[in-house]
């Protein structure tokens, strides 16, 4: 079966300070029930690998580039990630899809780079707040999934994390009805790709908002098999109790 996945997302923030949180987040689930993710920013991941090396808490990046190595200013290799300490990244999240102009073409090459690399990729996907209102939310995350997930993909090498963009950082989730709709969605458009049993293997995260008050409710969905948590994933106070919620689901 598979196993639930608490994965946190830092986007840009943490500074050598911030290795604190993850190593109270060590000290408080030293066995836990569930997988336990971070991906801080780039600048920690030696530091953060070093730090969970003997702990079952493991340390993913965010972002990477399709190519191996090249002349790419600024880029950063899944195979570098993979020798810096990471075993997941994150590809395809919506603010690399807004600030970098991101395709979902792009995205599954990158996702592919991830495998070759043997790295966990957790494809994002959602909808905006105005494609939800046109009644296009399905439409666009079959298109998302279709586009951006490559054919190698597996429910080993592939996790799929539905964050809409409206509740990214604002307070807002959907319902629990709208969250298993898309979920079940998911699912099933895996299913038509891959075939029953393959499908059967992909974890699918909700993200967006997730808070130690609503993870509960959010963790109870069926198809629902973990969560991609931005900011109270900063610090071990809040992501803790979400870590322990999809425990107890
Ligand atoms: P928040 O949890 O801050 O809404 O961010 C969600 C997210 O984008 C995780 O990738």
């Amino acid at each position: 079966m598979r196993r639930k996945l608490a994965a946190g997302n830092w986007k840009m923030n943490g500074t050598n300070a911030s290795l604190t949180e993850l190593q109270t987040l060590i000290a408080t689930h030293p066995a836990p029930g569930v997988d336990i993710l971070i991906c801080p920013p780039a600048t920690l991941l030696v530091q953060a690998a070093g730090l969970s090396a003997d702990s079952p808490v493991m340390i993913g990046a965010q972002d990477c580039h399709s190519a191996a190595s090249g002349a790419h200013t600024g880029d950063i290799s899944a195979p570098m990630l993979a020798d810096a300490g990471a075993v997941a990244v994150i590809l395809g999240h919506s603010e690399r899809r807004q600030d970098h102009g991101e395709e979902s073409a792009l995205v599954a090459a990158k996702i592919s780079a991830a495998h070759a690399a043997h790295l966990t990729a957790i494809l994002c996907l959602g909808e905006s707040l105005a494609e939800r209102e046109a009644a296009q939310t399905l439409d666009v995350i079959a298109d998302q999934l279709r586009h951006s997930l490559p054919d190698t993909a597996t429910g080993a090498n592939t996790v799929i994390a539905y964050e809409p963009i409206w509740a990214i950082g604002t307070g807002l989730t959907p319902s629990p009805a709208q969250i298993s709709e898309v979920h079940r969605f998911l699912r099933s458009e895996l299913r038509a790709r891959f075939g029953s049993e393959a499908a059967t293997g992909f974890r699918l995260l909700y993200g967006g908002s997730v808070k130690p008050a609503n993870a509960p409710e959010i963790f109870a969905l069926d198809d629902v098999d973990g969560a991609l948590v931005g900011g109270a994933s900063l610090t071990a106070a809040d992501f803790s109790p979400i870590i322990t919620a999809l425990e107890n689901a």
